[in-house]
């Protein structure tokens, strides 16, 4: 992609972990970034971890299987920053820790949470992407 000076990325689960580092990066290089997540403290954490007063990086709460939250983030998003330019859907759960100590209940949670954020959010994050990328200015299109 070039340049990104100014662009917006969207990037859900961003509140910790690998989504949080990219979007440090994204912001180092002067991207504007959107920090998704399902945990609001999570959210407020990761803000703090930006220079205080960054008006290119904003939280919305966001759990990526639900279709009406996933539409109003995407409004947000756009409000603030305008059209969106990446997509990242990093969003995922995952059981830490030995396959050998974990209990049923956490393989219940395992497999519903995951089959939701691949199957639902991947449906949904492809159609508000569709919608995002038909919004996209050409100048910033991927390559
Ligand atoms: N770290 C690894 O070794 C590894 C390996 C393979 C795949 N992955 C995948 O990479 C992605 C990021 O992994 P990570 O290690 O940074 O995990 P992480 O747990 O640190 O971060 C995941 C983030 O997603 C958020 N999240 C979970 N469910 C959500 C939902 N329904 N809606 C919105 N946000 C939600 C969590 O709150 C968390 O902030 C995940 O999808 C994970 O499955 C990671």
């Amino acid at each position: 992609m070039q340049n990104i000076q100014g662009a917006v990325a969207f990037i859900t689960g961003s509140a910790s972990g690998i989504g949080l580092g990219m979007a440090k990066v994204f912001s180092q290089a002067g991207m504007r970034v959107v920090i998704a997540d399902i945990r609001q403290e999570a959210i407020d954490s990761a803000l703090r971890q930006f220079p205080a007063g960054n008006p290119g990086v904003v939280g919305v709460q966001l759990d990526v299987a639900d279709r009406a939250a996933y539409v109003r983030a995407a409004d947000a998003a756009e409000k603030a920053f305008g059209k969106i330019n990446v997509l990242v859907n990093n969003a995922g759960v995952g059981i830490v820790g030995s396959l050998l100590t974990a209990t049923y209940a956490d393989w219940d949670w395992d497999c519903r949470s995951t089959w939701a954020v691949l199957l639902t959010a991947f449906k949904l994050f492809c159609r508000v992407s569709a919608v995002m990328t038909k919004a996209v200015t050409s100048s910033r299109h991927l390559r």
